[in-house]
């Protein structure tokens, strides 16, 4: 044999040979064989994400040289679980630009490569095993790895972990990876109890805590925008630049169909402890050097959990969409009784104690049944500016004045499509013109009240699904997608504080959609945030937190023959407000309709109030409501009984506007003229719309001089005759009044009288002694024809 003389080309020799064999080894790596077992594969989450994130993985890696099985599983029989799954696939949809014969033929391999199995028993698991070995050998594949991918509920989990631990391991030199769905725990103790469970079948490196939101484009561009705009941001990003950050997620949907979740974990737990918290660590933390290694990021990460300043429970405003009580009733059995603390809706403030953020509130919030789709991160800088010529002068990339702010657009809302913003007067953003690119114009249509054009505005190129990325990322090891045990715990050691101080809370009842006006606005200072509609007064303990119908301590007695409720005043406003939703059920279920009349003053304030905050079951929906008696001001004067109704009651329930009967004082702009014939109109209305013009419930007050409704000793009219609706004059300011006669509310099926505080105890005292007579003390002559009357008086009116 002959052997080449020259050094020199023996080096070359040996240099061919070593770039052989590493391309050998590495094609070796590339050609690995990956198994993906899907647990829960026939559950909602697989078929509407999981299996087409899997088909898109299939897609980019199989061309790359690896092989892939997919194992659908679940409790199912083989049977129907073969059925669901061969639909699910069928379903399956290619990248956009795919031809349709090309797709068709993607589909069949990747169904080809897609099986289902019951996975129930270790034997099961075994035989799993057992196959994936055999199938390996005889492809004369080497195994690269296992995904097993847990879309089920949490309690299954220690039983599939051990599953896996003792039986379905790869062999020496295959990895394996877990992905698990939230929820991680209810709070730190019980995450830490799980975290240990699954820490005794996995290393740390093995899990793949999935958080969707770390899978959104937007939410996933966050770091790289940060570090490839470093030179911009750099002065920027801190106290003395940015105003505020908002993390927002609004949704329109509400938790029906799925409320055995949602009671156990409420919206803070749902979705602040983990999605937005996530987005505010992402900002919020020191860039690493190099953004692209999950160690630093999740170490970065964990440093920014440690700087946030512990809640109180002034931190957060809470809110319970209107219809869910009667959801959680209807969807767990519950009884008719039975009000949820769950809060759907949360605002909260956070502060985080570093050089970087001090004094920077950022507003984390989040609610179900709101009036849009829509999540963002908002990024609003200071702004001292003061510009003086006008604004139509001022050019969006260059004036001061106007708003400076970046938006990372995670979805829907009016854009319709994720998009990174930068207002103009700020810098233009480098994003990687590969995969973002710029968004076409939309004229007319504004965000954060700036037209779109103020912006400079980037979209991906091509949309993809939050669990499609994770997959892939799960495929590549990105662990900085995924929350470690670390980060996990982190989270929950700074909301489980607020949660527990929270329990209790009675959340602000909101009616849902666009209904909810600024019902749901807050405001912060300092520490604290509120809601900025003037709260209600809790004159009385909201459910949960008051006593229940049986801990009254309600004494029953006689007062002027007729039954006499007495209790201290919240107990006896309670006890009011349960009475008078027991007999609106109750005539709602026999008549289909309940005709309730409210007088004015200030007893029933608490009550409306009562009725508002703590009825959940109250079947407002078919409530009519109508005045006992009104003073001639316009309807929104403060003075005006209804004004007193609307602000108090009404504006937080959910009765249909043509159900609400205020009384006619304000005709042709005139306050309660004979002419206008308003008393007459009123009484036209009643008669048409309440059967025999018997009310179900008239709820009166009584006057220190004896008056009731607006019916005052003497008075001329309303006292007796035919006329129902009358004209009637009061010794006190607004001396012009309209009310029900007395022989209307005599009518009524039932007459409840309030009579609250000491300033009614000498009348009261009077009032017990004296017979029928109405023209001295009007509320003497207050005797339901056929009805019933009941007095509720506070102590303090009844015993001095
Ligand atoms: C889930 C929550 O994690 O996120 C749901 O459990 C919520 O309550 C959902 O509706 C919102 O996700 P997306 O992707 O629709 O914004």
């Amino acid at each position: 044999m002959k052997y080449p003389r020259h050094a020199g080309v023996w080096k070359m020799l040996t240099a061919s040979v070593c770039v052989a064999l590493l391309a050998c080894l590495h094609a070796q790596e590339l050609r690995g064989h990956i198994s993906v077992i899907l647990l829960g594969a026939t559950g909602d989450l697989a078929r509407k994400y999981l299996w087409q994130g899997l088909f898109q993985l299939y897609l980019d890696e199989a061309g790359k040289g690896h092989s892939f099985r997919f194992h659908g599983a679940a409790l199912t029989t083989t049977e129907q679980g073969q059925e669901v799954i061969a639909k699910v696939l069928e379903s399956l949809s290619c990248p956009r630009d795919t031809a349709p014969a090309r797709c068709a033929e993607l589909k069949d391999q990747f169904q080809q490569l897609s099986e289902y199995r019951r996975l129930k028993t270790a034997e099961d698991y075994l035989a799993l095993s057992k196959d994936i070995e055999a199938w390996v050998q005889r492809e004369g594949l080497r195994e690269a790895g296992r995904v097993f991918y847990f879309s089920v509920p949490p309690f299954a989990y220690a039983d599939i972990a051990r599953n896996i631990n003792s039986s379905c391991r790869p062999g020496p030199g295959a990895w394996l990876r877990v992905a698990l769905e939230k929820p991680f725990g209810h709070d730190h103790r019980s995450a830490q109890q799980l975290a240990t469970e699954l820490g005794s079948f996995f290393q740390e490196d093995e899990m793949y805590r999935v958080d969707h939101y770390l899978g959104k484009q937007v939410v996933a561009q966050i770091l790289p925008f940060r570090d490839q705009n470093r030179e911009a941001l750099d002065g920027l990003w801190s106290r003395h630049h940015v105003d505020r950050v908002e993390i927002i997620m609004k949704e329109t949907v509400d938790a029906g169909g799925r409320t055995s979740f949602y009671e156990e974990y409420g919206v803070i737990r749902d979705v602040l402890q983990n999605h937005l918290t996530e987005i505010l660590t992402l900002v919020a933390m020191e860039l690493p050097r190099n953004v692209s290694s999950s160690e630093a990021v999740l170490q970065h990460k964990l440093q920014a959990f440690r700087a946030l300043r512990g809640l109180q429970k002034g931190s957060a405003v809470l809110g319970q969409y209107q219809a869910y009580s009667e959801q959680v009733r209807r969807e767990l059995q519950k009884p008719d009784g039975f009000h949820s603390l769950t809060p759907t809706f949360a605002g909260v403030l956070v502060h985080i104690d570093n050089l970087r953020w001090e004094g920077v509130p950022f507003i984390l919030m989040s609610g179900k049944a709101l009036d849009e789709r829509v999540s963002y991160v908002r990024i609003l800088f200071k702004n001292q500016a003061c510009c003086v010529q006008s604004e139509k002068h001022w050019v969006p990339d260059q004036s001061r004045c106007l708003p400076q702010q970046i938006v990372f657009y995670i979805g829907h809302g009016e854009l319709g499509s994720p998009a990174v913003l930068v207002s103009r007067n700020l810098f233009r953003p480098s994003l990687p013109s590969a995969s973002w690119q710029e968004v076409a114009g939309r004229p007319g249509l504004h965000l954060f009240g700036r037209p779109l054009s103020d912006y400079y505005a980037y979209s991906p190129v091509r949309e993809q699904d939050a669990y499609s990325i994770l997959i892939s990322h799960i495929f590549h090891h990105r662990k900085d997608s995924f929350i470690t045990t670390e980060n996990l715990l982190a989270s929950w050691v700074f909301w489980t504080p607020l949660l527990d101080s929270l329990a209790h809370e009675v959340p602000r009842l909101y009616p849902g959609g666009a209904e909810n006006g600024r019902l749901l606005d807050f405001e912060f200072s300092g520490n604290s945030l509120a809601f900025s509609q003037q709260p209600l007064e809790q004159l009385v303990p909201g459910p949960g937190s008051g006593p229940t119908p049986s801990d009254f301590q309600v004494l029953r007695a006689k007062y002027r023959e007729s039954p006499l409720i007495s209790a201290w005043p919240e107990e006896l406003i309670a006890k009011l407000a349960d009475d008078i939703e027991a007999t609106a059920v109750q005539a709602v279920r026999r008549f289909g309709k309940f005709h309730l009349a409210l007088s004015g003053g200030s007893s029933p304030i608490a009550l409306f109030q009562q009725l508002a905050t703590g009825h959940y079951g109250f079947p407002w929906a078919h409530t009519h409501l109508w005045l006992a008696d009104e003073r001639c001001v316009p309807l929104w004067d403060p003075e005006s009984n209804f004004q007193g109704l609307q602000a108090h009651l009404l504006q937080h329930v959910r009765v249909p506007y043509y159900n609400i009967h205020p009384m006619p004082v304000h005709l042709r702009q005139r306050l309660c003229a004979e002419e206008d014939r308003g008393a007459q109109v009123y009484a036209e209305e009643i008669s048409a719309l309440v059967a025999n013009s018997s009310f179900d419930l008239v709820l009166l007050g009584m006057g220190t001089d004896g008056h009731t409704a607006s019916l005052f000793p003497q008075s001329p009219t309303g006292l007796d005759g035919e006329q129902l609706v009358v004209l009637t004059k009061s010794p006190f300011r607004p001396y012009q009044r309209m009310s029900l006669s007395l022989p209307l509310i005599n009518r009524a099926r039932k007459v409840a009288v309030l009579v609250m505080g000491k300033m009614k105890r000498e009348i009261a005292v009077l009032v017990s002694r004296v017979g029928h007579e109405p023209r001295k003390w009007p509320i003497s002559g207050v005797l339901p024809d056929s009805g019933q009357l009941v007095w509720y008086m506070d102590y303090e009116a009844f015993l001095g």
